[in-house]
């Protein structure tokens, strides 16, 4: 990274199931921010859902959709971003968001994030055998990367309500960090 931060806007990371949409939207809320949501923008641009994105079109496809996305919003401002769970595992999709948002990661054990996410079938990458250990190995393989964000958040015994006070709570402690 070069130069100064700006901090314009808030990047949520985490795993599938942490709770990125639900806290990023409250926050947006509060914020008065726009909220968006990166795997809802890909399937408006492709046309089609994740899942059929990833069935017809394959995994690195959709790994395009999200690089040509996350070049785009280096132009938002006062947005709240909810990026999908393997966003960024790419080294240079973190770096990006690092340069105009704060990144927090919203953290949870792989038993809490299968116990939100069973149940739910628009989660290609789940569709296995053993969701659990698929959770654990990818949670495992993401976590050098979850780790770089600015500010981790245990989503663990704390409701949406909460997690999102915290979010926005490190937002303007950021912020006039780098005023
Ligand atoms: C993915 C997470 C999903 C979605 C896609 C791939 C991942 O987003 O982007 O199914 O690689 O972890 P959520 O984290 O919003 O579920």
């Amino acid at each position: 990274m070069t130069g100064p931060r700006s901090i314009r806007n808030l990047a949520l990371i985490g795993f599938m199931g942490s709770g990125k949409s639900s806290a990023g939207r409250l926050a947006a809320d509060v914020l008065h921010f726009t909220f968006l949501d990166t795997d809802h923008v890909i399937e408006a641009r492709a046309g089609k859902s994740i899942s059929d994105i990833f069935a017809q079109d394959g995994e690195p496809a959709f790994r395009e959709w999200e690089r040509r996305i996350v070049e785009e919003l280096t132009r938002r401002e006062k947005t709240v971003i909810a990026t999908g769970g393997g966003l960024p595992a790419g080294q240079a999709n973190l770096a990006s968001l690092k340069n105009h948002a704060l990144v927090i990661c919203l953290w949870t054990s792989p038993e809490s994030i299968w116990e939100r996410v069973r149940g739910h079938d628009h989660r290609p990458l789940l569709n296995e055998a053993d969701p659990l250990a698929k959770i654990r190995e990818l949670l495992a393989a993401r976590e050098p990367f979850y780790r770089q964000a600015d500010v981790l958040v245990n989503t663990e015994m704390r409701s949406v309500r909460e997690v999102a006070q915290h979010v926005i709570h490190q937002f303007h402690m950021a912020q006039s960090a780098h005023r």
